[in-house]
């Protein structure tokens, strides 16, 4: 892709966690021009990015299924950068029909209007896309494990990398794809595990663990996500898949308690609660093709650092999260095992 100064990005679910992080990285890092595509969801919150708008970000209002707005914006971007998905398992396993139709059909939606357009496209992706690995094993993810997924969640996306891969295969459409493991950073729903365990204690709650808490993901800053998003688009070949993480593997119980830990709490003042139904067991990622193609790094290496900064945030933070965290622990009520 064009490294020129007016490069137009197309960043789809840019009001979300991980699509604001990046447009922020960006704005920093290079001068391209963004235009956010963000359906606000439950998830996207234009409060996230209201500070970024201005000359050179834009934000329009619409769902990227609807084709009539997405293949203008298209038409005038560079480069599309999809993250836009419903991302939480927990939701899905109540009501999967939106991840099917944002994941799965608005991706197809939004490729076709690439495939009409002759852009770039960036497709986000997960690991969860690979389906789970036994704890007393060393294999981890790489670009040659095959899809299978264990979630509606991961079942939907798994389907929108293949259907990227059939585009590029049939259409010649000008796409990569990335996998990327568990993120954490500021600007997180308080519905995923870590913000919502830390804004559990900033509330004098008691953090919840499904199961025994022996669960693995395998954490890696949302920057450093975002540094390896642009690695990929600026230099990464086109058709090609990258595995993104940088070697955070940690058990849920072991990251609760560096939170009470970092807190001043006791560190086993904690409940373990009902599991998650299918829960996968371990995610682990090999990322050596994008270190050794790209020469990307991660640059957060400490987690426990990473973990304290994030938690400050949460606190001097409230304002962003006070209203979705009643709203989070409602739905979680609700939806009880
Ligand atoms: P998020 O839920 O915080 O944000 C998703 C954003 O997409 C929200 O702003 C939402 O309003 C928007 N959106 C949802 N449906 C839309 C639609 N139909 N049209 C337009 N906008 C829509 O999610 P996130 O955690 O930031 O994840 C972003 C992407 O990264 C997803 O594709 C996810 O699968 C992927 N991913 C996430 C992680 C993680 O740890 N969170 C790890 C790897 C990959
Ligand atoms: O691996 C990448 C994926 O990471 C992304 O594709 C998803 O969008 C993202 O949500 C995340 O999925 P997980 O299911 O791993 O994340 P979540 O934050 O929901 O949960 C992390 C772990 O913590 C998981 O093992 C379930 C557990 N958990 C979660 C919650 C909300 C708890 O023990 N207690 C909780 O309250």
């Amino acid at each position: 892709m064009s490294e020129e100064a007016d490069t137009r990005l197309l960043v789809t679910g840019g009001a979300g966690f991980i699509g604001s992080n990046f447009v922020r990285h960006v704005m920093g890092a290079t001068s391209h021009d963004v235009t956010i595509l963000d359906k606000l969801t439950y998830a996207g919150r234009i409060d996230t990015v209201s500070d970024l708008l201005g000359p050179r970000v834009r934000f329009v209002l619409g769902d990227i299924g609807d084709a009539a707005l997405v293949s203008p914006l298209v038409a005038e971007s560079d480069a599309v950068v999809h993250f836009a998905a419903e991302s939480h398992n927990d939701r899905a396993l109540h009501d999967p029909r939106p991840f099917v139709e944002t994941n799965v059909v608005g991706t197809f939606t939004l490729l076709e209007a690439v495939r009409a357009h002759g852009a770039r496209l960036h497709h986000v992706s997960t690991d969860e896309v690979f389906g789970d690995l036994a704890y007393d094993d060393t294999a981890r993810f790489d670009e040659r494990t095959a899809p299978d997924p264990s979630s509606p969640y991961a079942a939907s996306k798994a389907a929108s990398d293949l259907l990227v891969k059939a585009w590029v295969r049939s259409f010649d459409i000008r796409a990569t794809i990335s996998n990327c493991s568990n993120n954490y950073g500021p600007y997180q729903s308080v519905e995923k595990f870590i913000p919502r365990q830390i804004t559990n204690v900033l509330r004098g709650r008691r953090p919840q663990l499904y199961g025994s808490g022996r669960n693995v993901r395998d954490w890696m800053h949302v920057d450093d996500h975002s540094s390896a998003v642009l690695a990929i688009l600026e230099n990464g070949t086109i058709g090609e898949t990258y595995l993104v993480g940088a070697d955070g593997e940690r058990s849920n119980r072991r990251v609760v308690e560096l939170i009470l830990e970092l807190t001043g709490q006791p560190s086993d003042a904690y409940d373990l609660v009902a599991d998650r139904p299918g829960h996968d067991r371990r995610y682990a990622i090999d990322a050596t093709k994008l270190r050794d193609e790209l020469g990307w790094r991660p640059r957060h290496r400490d987690f426990a650092t990473g973990l304290g900064q994030v938690i400050d945030w949460y606190r001097a933070n409230e304002a962003w999260w006070a209203a979705d965290k009643d709203r989070v622990e409602r739905y979680y009520a609700a939806t009880e095992r």
